[in-house]
């Protein structure tokens, strides 16, 4: 089959990641028949060097025809003036609220030979694999007013955490439907002792429960999730949450499975089926790392494993997606590490060298 995908590498070390994620894509292809093509645009910093803005319209019109989107990270130093008017965040963000992706899925799962290398105590990390379903285009990101401006008393600002009943409802259905076909739990996470947007949250997913009766639901609040993820994380399956409180929990979450490069994420503009195919962005967790970039040392796996679900989600091409967990899987058995997963006794490997290894174990 032919699939039309748009790149976005981006900024940083996004461009290296995508390289090898593509490598790895070529060879899906080339053992199962299928042609990927890749329209190539910019994002991020690079487009507001090369186009003036942080996203085109034609690449977004160019996304909307594709298949899926791969993303490789946004930002940099260079862009970061706090009075800059815009950044290259503003090009993802664009992104995800144009193209309607909604949903965020950000898996964490421990690799079981990576269980001894991480911060954590082998016998906390061991088995744990959950799922964050964090609502990817309203609340604090998005929620209007978002300004800044001068008093006579001082300068303010304000962002609010809006939410309207629609949004949560999609969302937390995204939560059902995966614990539906995982534990049969469900975890949503907010602020409902403070925030008046919480409550909302908490009355609408006990709404939606009512759909779901095999389904346990259960609320936490989100400082009480933050201590869980590291005293038991093992108790996490299924966990649904307001957009801000998904980006900090995530990288929270990610050092269980030893380095924000081992996460891919997937952005979906509707509920996952089995069979069905979702228009969706796939992109690592982690940022465009400005002080490896170029250094031949990022650990290529969380945008591999993005590439990953784009076959699940997007393509329907299940199998294949089976063949990129387990060809990451094997290397990882077989000792091999990029620097961040480092320990004594494995082969130290460069970006391009993981991504041979990958891609080699994905054609053989
Ligand atoms: C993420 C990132 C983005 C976010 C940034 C780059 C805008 O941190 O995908 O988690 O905050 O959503
Ligand atoms: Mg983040």
């Amino acid at each position: 089959m032919d699939f039309n995908l748009v790149v976005l590498a981006g900024d940083g070390v996004g461009p290296e990641c995508v390289n090898e994620t593509i490598k790895v894509l070529d060879a899906v292809g080339k053992k199962y028949g299928h042609k990927f093509s890749y329209n190539h645009r910019l994002v991020g910093g690079a487009a507001i060097d090369g186009e003036g803005v942080a996203v085109s319209k034609e690449t977004i019109e160019l996304c909307k025809k594709a298949d899926a989107v791969l993303l490789g990270a946004v930002g940099g130093p260079k862009w970061d003036d706090p009075l800059a008017k815009v950044r290259p965040e503003d090009g993802l963000l664009e992104l995800r609220k144009s193209l309607g992706l909604f949903a965020n899925l950000r898996p964490v799962h421990v690799h079981p030979v990576l269980e001894d290398s991480t911060n954590l105590k082998p016998e906390v990390i061991k088995g744990v694999d959950f799922i964050f379903v964090r609502e990817l285009t309203g609340g604090l990101y998005f929620g209007q007013p978002k300004r800044r401006w001068k008093t006579e008393t001082g300068r303010k600002a304000v962002d609010s955490m809006l939410y309207v009943e629609q949004e949560i409802e999609r969302i937390v259905r995204v939560g059902f439907e995966l614990a539906k076909r995982r534990k049969k739990k469900l975890i949503s996470v907010d602020k409902a002792n403070v925030l008046e947007s919480s409550r909302l949250w908490r009355t609408v997913a006990v709404e939606v429960s009512k759909d779901y009766p095999d389904i346990e639901l259960e609320h936490m609040l989100v400082d009480a999730c933050s201590m869980r993820i590291i005293q038991n994380p093992k108790y996490l399956d299924v966990l649904v949450t307001e957009n801000t409180f998904g980006d900090i929990l995530t990288d929270e979450a990610s050092m269980l499975a030893g380095s924000m490069g081992m996460l891919p994420s997937a952005s979906i503009a509707g509920v996952p089926q089995t069979g069905v195919k979702i228009f969706g962005l796939y992109e690592p967790i982690h940022g465009s790392a400005p002080r490896h970039t170029g250094q031949n040392d990022i650990n290529p796996i969380a945008t591999i494993l993005s590439a990953a679900m784009m076959l699940r989600y997007s393509l329907a091409l299940e199998k294949e997606a089976d063949v990129i967990d387990k060809a990451v899987e094997d290397a990882l058995r077989e000792g091999y590490r990029t620097y961040d997963i480092m320990s004594e006794g494995k082969k130290k490997l460069g970006t391009k060298e993981m991504g041979d290894v990958i891609a080699g174990k994905v054609g053989s």
